[in-house]
């Protein structure tokens, strides 16, 4: 037996005071030398229970005690990095995981390109660095506070499972991004681990950083649209800040990306077997018009055009967290070193410092579109948001296959870029998801026909019933083909008291 199951064990069998008593240092998986860190030791000791306070105060409402089927991250070895057991949400072992040093890495990017990355923090980027690490620590608890309430109405045990195990790795990404500000930014870096407990998602006195992360996550379909499309964008700003020259920050950032595959994974399946339960209700029903809603809704299912304008509303509010297209912050962060672009140090085609190049954005000028040639470096966020369009193409090329294979005449697609957008080139130009510029009026009149409407959400609303028997699912969406871990179908994944 490793060492690992004793303390998982351990934990079991002695009371939560106990708990709290076991040394911290052996209580969480690290490979930061925790126990020999004194200080960061102390300052991890007094952030972790009020980090506890907050996931029972504000994580998954209602199944706080139950004991629920969890994979651990225990290590970083790519080939056994987790184990799985049940056990109870609060006494998760969060964990403080860097990948691996890579010896002799050199900065990829920007105008430190070449030499040895950092192994602490320049005093001269020393705020922008934290800015960063702050913005990306502070979406990782509000998706926790968006998705609190799913719980209650999971459409069986393995989705609740999967649910709950996105939050805590999402309480485990805030750990990683705590465990910079407080180990390399001194008092500063204290307040701001402290100020991430603090915020709430859409309060508005003490709102999180980004809109996006201020919306409600009122349904499962709201749910896995959320894991596919904005989990991806928490892709690619993590494989962004993976290039950073400040190097316990990419090394933070790698692992998490082990961590995000199975938040995209729980998208992309989620949204994939809703469509298999709809394709599968309208054969058996002799449907072939996917626009025959009402006939379709009646069977217990959601009906593809609906499904496509939730994937348009949150592709486009997804869209809006890349920041504006052209921006001198981007380019500093980039000549700085301290963020790459996505794939960086694999990009070929350029120098990797950017003086001279220039990348195409799309504007609207004159009300027309135009691609015009904008320097390189002002122009990152806009490549990071292309890549990212690019990237969620295949979940949707995946998606279509599945609906074409029964038979069915409907496409799933991507709106234009400018559709319904608030922040960057295309904030206050209506446009339509083909990609046409219209009138205000115009946009009143049809924007219901690409967007969620409230008949919609009632519709949704009203298939949110709990289904929380071993085995079963509700009838809006297919069981997976394989469980968790290779568990049987009938297996409980969480043992709801
Ligand atoms: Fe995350
Ligand atoms: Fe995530």
């Amino acid at each position: 037996m490793s060492s690992e199951d004793t303390l998982v064990e351990d934990r079991e069998s002695v009371s939560d005071d106990r708990f709290v008593a076991i040394s911290l240092a052996d209580a969480i998986p690290n490979n930061v030398e925790l126990a020999s860190d004194k200080q960061l030791l102390r300052a991890m000791e007094t952030w972790r229970p009020k980090y506890i306070d907050w996931w029972n105060e504000m994580g998954p409402e209602g199944f706080q005690v139950s004991d629920v089927y969890l994979r651990t991250a225990v290590g970083v070895d790519p080939t056994g990095w987790a184990k799985f057991g049940h056990v109870k949400m609060p006494n998760y072992r969060w964990g403080i995981l860097l990948a691996p040093k890579v010896e002799g890495r050199v900065i990829s990017h920007g105008r430190h390109k070449g030499e040895p990355v950092w192994q602490d923090v320049p005093g001269e980027y020393r705020s922008l660095l934290r800015r960063l690490i702050v913005v990306q620590g502070d979406t990782e608890p509000a998706s926790v506070e968006q998705q609190r309430y799913l719980g209650a109405t999971a459409p069986s045990l393995y989705d609740m499972r999967n649910l709950f195990q996105v939050n805590v790795e999402e309480g485990r990404h805030l750990w990683a991004m705590v465990y910079l500000l407080v180990k390399y930014f001194g008092k500063d870096g204290r307040e701001e681990a402290q100020a991430l407990l603090e915020r709430r998602s859409g309060q508005t006195d003490n709102p999180r950083i980004l809109g996006a992360f201020n919306e409600r996550t009122p349904d499962w379909l709201s749910f896995f649209m959320f894991t596919y499309f904005t989990d991806r964008d928490g892709k690619m700003q993590l494989a962004a800040l993976a290039e950073s020259a400040f190097d316990p920050l990419s090394r933070s950032c790698r692992f998490m990306l082990t961590e995000e595959a199975h938040h995209m994974f729980v998208g992309e399946t989620g949204v994939q077997r809703m469509i298999e339960a709809t394709c599968a209700a309208m054969n058996k029903a002799g449907i072939k018009d996917p626009y025959d809603t009402a006939a379709i809704r009646a069977l217990g299912v959601v009906d593809l055009p609906l499904l496509q304008r939730k994937a348009n509303f949150h592709m486009s509010v997804t869209r809006d967290l890349f920041g504006s297209e052209v921006s001198s912050n981007a380019a500093d962060a980039f000549s700085t070193g301290i963020k790459g672009r996505f794939n960086e140090a694999n990009l070929t085609g350029d120098d990797h410092v950017l003086t001279d190049a220039t990348y195409k954005v799309t504007r609207v000028v004159d009300g027309k579109f135009v691609d015009e040639d904008v320097p390189a470096l002002r122009s990152i966020n806009a490549r990071l948001l292309d890549d990212y369009i690019n990237d969620c193409q295949g979940g949707l090329n995946r998606w279509n296959k599945v609906i074409e294979k029964a038979g069915i005449d409907f496409k799933l697609t991507q709106p234009h870029k400018a559709f319904n957008r608030r922040i960057g080139e295309f904030a206050g130009v209506r446009v339509n998801p083909a990609g046409e510029i219209l009138s205000e009026a115009q946009w009143q009149a049809e924007s219901g026909a690409w967007l969620p409407n409230d008949a919609d959400m009632k519709f949704i609303d009203s298939l949110m019933k709990p289904c929380h028997e071993p085995g079963k699912y509700a009838t809006w969406i297919a069981p997976p083909r394989v469980g968790i871990n290779n568990q049987p179908g009938d297996f409980e994944y969480v043992k709801i008291v």
